[in-house]
């Protein structure tokens, strides 16, 4: 399988320039005005190779024919499909946007293809490989360790990431479309201390921030968060706004607890003493797994001017809790 595993790297970096080179041709003119319609530079679609997937349904595999690869190899690539009636082949991205997904070592293991304008899917990805898992996989590690800052900014999608990287953000990595996990963390761990999630600020970016944060913390990062405002993600934010603004948010990124604690506020009305209970009720148990006598102290704190409930009140609770626990 080492054989087979080189192979398929070289797969890989094939399609990855095939698809660079559609992306400056003719066929590739729909994608180029895409990219310049999301303020995409060239010289960054250079250093992410970006491409092209043509929508010739065996474009890719005829190339990767000529030179030499079999179809056995092409399908375990993932590049290529049997066709519904399983009497044919074609290629797996069609005239798709193509991000090359990158291992640490920046090898070209799995891409990402993006719908040109409207349509479903918007991201399809390379399936499972054995070169690609999606679940080990952070998209921008090659790039982000070469920064060398011990802190991370962990982003939703790609488009996230190069936008942060081409404002000059180089510290910046994506778990692709789907749940940080365990294994995420440990590939992170190698490289980083500290890190500012900053998801998408609709429900769904907020939701999986807040799974991402007892992950994240229970493999000893530090974790701060920010969000850009309005429903909007990073991408957005900084075409719109520039890199000063962007900054400021990074400036401004909140402990995790802070994060989660205004979070169960958005529940509640504070004018109402009954919310006033449960709001507070609830932060204590948010606060009683902090392993840090001080923070818990100081959180506290913030909950009794929130709430106006005495500072000594939540403390007792908090402590109530700590103290089950032990
Ligand atoms: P743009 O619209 O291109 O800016 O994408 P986005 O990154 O803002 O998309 P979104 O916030 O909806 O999703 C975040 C990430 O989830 C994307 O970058 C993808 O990695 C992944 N994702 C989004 N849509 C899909 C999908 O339809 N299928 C899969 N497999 N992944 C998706
Ligand atoms: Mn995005
Ligand atoms: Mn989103
Ligand atoms: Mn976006
Ligand atoms: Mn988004």
């Amino acid at each position: 399988t080492e054989q087979l595993k080189a192979r398929l790297f070289e797969i890989h970096s094939v399609a990855g320039r095939f698809y660079h080179e559609v992306l400056q041709s003719d066929e590739g003119t729909i994608a180029r005005s895409y990219m310049e319609g999301r303020k995409l530079q060239p010289n960054i679609s250079r250093k992410f190779g970006l491409g092209y997937a043509p929508e010739r349904r065996g474009a890719l595999m005829e190339h990767l024919k000529e030179k030499g690869y079999s179809i056995q190899d092409m399908l375990q690539s993932g590049l290529v499909i049997e066709n519904k009636e399983k009497n044919g082949y074609h290629d797996r991205f069609r005239g798709r946007l193509m991000f090359p997904i990158f291992d640490p070592q920046g090898r070209v293991v799995g891409f990402g293809g993006r719908i040109i304008g409207k349509g479903e899917p918007k991201y399809l990805n390379s399936p499972e490989t054995i070169l690609f898992s999606k679940s080990r996989n952070l998209y921008g590690l090659n790039f982000a360790r070469a920064a060398r800052k011990k802190e991370l900014i962990l982003v939703e999608g790609y488009m996230d990431m190069i936008s942060l990287y081409q404002a000059g953000f180089h510290n910046v990595v994506a778990a692709l479309g789907t749940a940080f996990n365990q294994e995420h963390a440990r590939a992170l761990k190698k490289f980083a201390e500290d890190i500012i999630l900053l998801y998408d600020s609709d429900e769904a970016g907020t939701n999986a921030a807040l799974r991402a944060i007892p992950v994240l913390t229970a493999n000893g990062f530090r974790v701060r968060v920010t969000q850009v405002p309005d429903g909007k993600d990073p991408d957005d934010f900084i075409k719109q706004n520039g890199a000063v603004e962007f900054s400021k948010l990074l400036v401004n990124a909140v402990h995790y607890i802070s994060f989660e604690i205004a979070c169960i506020q958005k529940k509640y009305n504070l004018n109402n003493p009954e919310h006033r209970v449960r709001f507070a009720t609830e932060a204590a148990d948010i606060l009683s797994k902090l392993d840090n006598a001080i923070e818990r102290n100081v959180y506290a704190g913030e909950v009794s001017r929130m709430t106006g409930v005495e500072e000594g009140a939540i403390r007792s609770e908090i402590d109530k809790r700590v103290q089950k626990e032990d």
